[in-house]
């Protein structure tokens, strides 16, 4: 048996679970690992500090699967942006067929993928957004709940709510984000309207996660209560691990300090840090409320089978008892 959806029919993906954009984490080890369990592993081009290294990170990808995965590609509110143009032109020459677009407006980027037979699932945290993109003519939709690791927006709709009320208005191929780490959040997603889902802080506490050993059993150890909403008084709020670095930044905004006065303990480098060395304080790290929902280690191939045989038999044994 297999769980056939929207999604997986529209993008060929045989699993309706994808592995979210992450930075410092979605390297070719784990989007490899993802895509060969049948699932859509993405590898996240902004990690890679030049669109040169994007290309060899996809060219590393390809060697240890031959499924597909895609590319994500975040777009940063930023005065200084990447190059994305060059990391756009790379993702076309390498010939990936699928890119998750965040971060905003993706009109720009859509000409050129459209063009090159690239499908584009534009992952966003609002129905208004969603509404936005699809007539754009965006691919596929990944509405992301505030649940979720990373910038849930500022209008805190968590996913019981979010999902529905973007599958009113949401015709084309709609993937659930944001507190999804297990079968039971695949059955309730497909029963709320979406059409699979997406996880990062599941997929970043595995094996094949490119990250220390010290980090995932944090994650492991830790419970929905332990993120922190930091960034929120500059309306660019994101969702992080709770540690002395995220507390001290969200005590010296509420003071009514200013981008500058906490842009070196958020700085990437010193994030990239914590997934290096282990040093859980070394930085801001990322990570979801999912957290308390995680409760060990697995390999990528068994987490992905683990959930899809898990919700079969919720639909098929506890859902269909129900109805007696
Ligand atoms: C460590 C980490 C880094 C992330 N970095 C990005 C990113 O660079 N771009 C992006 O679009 N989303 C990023 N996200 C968000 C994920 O793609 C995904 O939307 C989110 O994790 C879903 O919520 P969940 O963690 O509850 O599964 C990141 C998430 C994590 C855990």
């Amino acid at each position: 048996m297999s769980i056939t959806t929207k999604f997986t029919e529209a993008f060929g993906v045989e699993h309706p679970i994808v592995q979210g954009g992450m930075q410092w984490v979605g390297r070719a080890e784990l989007a490899a690992a993802v895509s060969d369990a049948g699932a859509l592993g993405l590898i996240t081009a902004l990690t890679q500090p030049t669109p040169k290294d994007l290309a060899e990170e996809i060219a590393r990808c390809r060697d240890l699967t031959d499924k597909p995965f895609g590319v994500n590609l975040t777009i940063l509110p930023t005065i200084n942006p990447p190059p994305y143009d060059e990391y756009r032109q790379v993702i076309v020459d390498a010939g990936i067929k699928i890119v998750e677009t965040a971060g905003s407006n993706p009109a720009p980027h859509l000409p050129m993928f459209h063009d090159n037979g690239i499908k584009v699932l534009h992952k966003c945290t609002s129905v208004r957004h969603a509404v936005k993109a699809q007539s754009l003519g965006v691919d596929g939709i990944s509405i992301d709940g505030f649940e979720c690791a990373g910038h849930p927006g500022e209008d805190d709709i968590p996913g019981l709510v979010l999902i529905p009320a973007a599958a009113k208005e949401i015709e084309i191929p709609m993937i659930a984000s944001g507190g999804f780490a297990d079968a039971r959040g695949l059955v309730a997603a497909l029963a709320l309207g979406a059409d699979g889902i997406n996880m990062g802080s599941r997929f970043m506490c595995t094996q094949e996660s490119p990250i220390h050993q010290k980090v995932k059993e944090a994650i492991v150890a830790g419970s929905e209560l332990d993120t922190e909403l930091i960034f929120r008084p500059l309306r660019n709020t994101g969702r992080v691990a709770s540690n002395a670095v995220s507390r001290k930044v969200v005590d010296i905004l509420d003071e009514g300090g200013q981008f500058g006065d906490i842009a070196d303990l958020v700085s990437g480098k010193r994030g990239a840090k914590v997934y290096e060395t282990g040093d859980l304080d070394a930085g801001i790290w990322w990570i979801g409320t999912a957290m308390g929902l995680i409760d060990d280690i697995p390999a990528v191939g068994e987490l992905v089978s683990r959930i899809v045989s898990d919700a079969e038999e919720i639909i098929t044994a506890r859902l269909a008892e129900a109805l007696r």
